[in-house]
């Protein structure tokens, strides 16, 4: 078989491992010839490809990034998108893609399975935001950089009594926060699942500074709001103009260093602002998350063997298993409330 591979959306710590998996598994396995697509389905939709084997894959397991290369192209925003795709795989005797993505990536690889092309989905992304797994491989590593960020942060916040206010990325979603949050000892999260009051988290700040902790640490999602109200509208001023990619996602960023002026001016309190950004991004994967994209690529070869075009390969309950695309993207895994609540709450204040 031939088999061609992407990685498309945001990069993320796992991928060259989720690509190394699938083209040893490829080759050494089934004599499988493979092919790269460059910056996702931009290669596909342009006919910029690399061949894959072995020796091209050698020691990029615990590499960052992706020696692909990505993109947030859409080729349902580019002209005869579709068909261009559908006519450079035939060109190129691809039988099978597999494609690494998020939403995105995933969404425009179950809609080109109606055009014709056959495609297995692997899941990658920092925001852990696909649903049908219960993890994707790159949440750990983001987590762990962020959960240090936090760590270091808090000891320069106690040493100047201040307000450290750490926007971690998650853009609709608030895993990350959620998780680095309570692995940081937060005295606040705020995710974009639930919209906060900033005059509340005001008042727990005093209360904290009352009862005698004068420094806090206060993680927040660039996806957070406030909820409805003059906050809301003074944080959409401040976050509003940036621009939007193919897929209708606006770059976020911003709402860290609003909140912080916003506790500085309602409480008095110093108050600075860190955004971790790409930071969460970039660098070497956890060993968890190279565990996961390996398992994921070997099981990705294996489905495209068996025919499941349409699925993606997923993690349920400790097991590799294939739920349908259609499935995965048809509405982001947003964070468990009761995680959230019951659990981060007993900490935070
Ligand atoms: O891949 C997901 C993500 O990291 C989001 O958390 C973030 O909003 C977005 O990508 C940033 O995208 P870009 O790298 O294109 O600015």
């Amino acid at each position: 078989m031939r088999i061609g591979i992407l990685t498309g959306g945001g990069d993320c710590p796992g991928l060259n491992a989720a690509i190394r998996a699938v083209v040893l598994t490829a080759e050494l396995r089934h004599h499988d010839e493979v092919i790269g697509y460059l910056d996702g389905w931009k290669g596909v939709l342009d006919d910029e490809y690399m061949r894959l084997d072995v020796h091209r894959c050698r020691d990029i397991v615990a590499q960052g990034g992706t020696i692909l290369g990505t993109s947030r192209t859409n080729p349902f925003k580019e002209d005869g998108g579709p068909d261009r795709v559908r006519a450079n795989l035939a060109a190129n005797g691809v039988d099978a893609l597999v494609a690494v993505g998020g939403e995105d990536t995933l969404g425009v690889a179950q809609r080109l399975g109606d055009h014709g092309v056959h495609a297995v989905g692997v899941p990658k992304t920092i925001d852990n935001d696909l649903s049908g797994t219960e993890v994707t491989f790159g949440f750990d590593t983001a987590v762990q950089i962020a959960t240090e960020a936090i760590d270091r942060l808090r000891t320069t916040a106690e040493s100047h009594h201040r307000v450290i206010v750490c926007e971690v990325m998650g853009r609709h979603v608030g895993w990350i926060a959620t998780h680095a949050g309570i692995a940081g000892g937060a005295a606040e999260i705020l995710v974009p699942e639930v919209p906060f009051d900033v005059e509340m988290v005001c008042e727990r700040l005093q209360r904290r500074h009352r009862g005698g902790q004068f420094s806090s640490i206060v993680v927040i999602s660039e996806g957070a709001v406030p909820a409805d109200g003059p906050a809301a509208d003074s944080a959409r001023l401040a976050t509003s103009g940036a621009p939007v990619d193919q897929f209708g996602h606006a770059r976020l960023g911003g709402i860290g260093a609003w909140l912080a002026e916003e506790i500085e001016r309602l409480t008095g309190f110093e108050a600075r602002v860190t955004i971790l950004g790409h930071i969460q991004r970039g660098g070497t994967p956890s060993a968890f998350d190279r565990v996961l994209a390996t398992r994921f690529g070997v099981a990705a070869v294996a489905a495209v063997h068996d025919g499941a075009f349409g699925t993606m390969v997923a993690l349920q309950a400790g097991e590799i298993v294939r739920v349908p695309i259609a499935d995965a993207v048809a509405k982001s895994k947003t964070v468990d409330l009761d995680l959230y609540r019951s659990v981060a709450g007993v900490f935070l204040g």
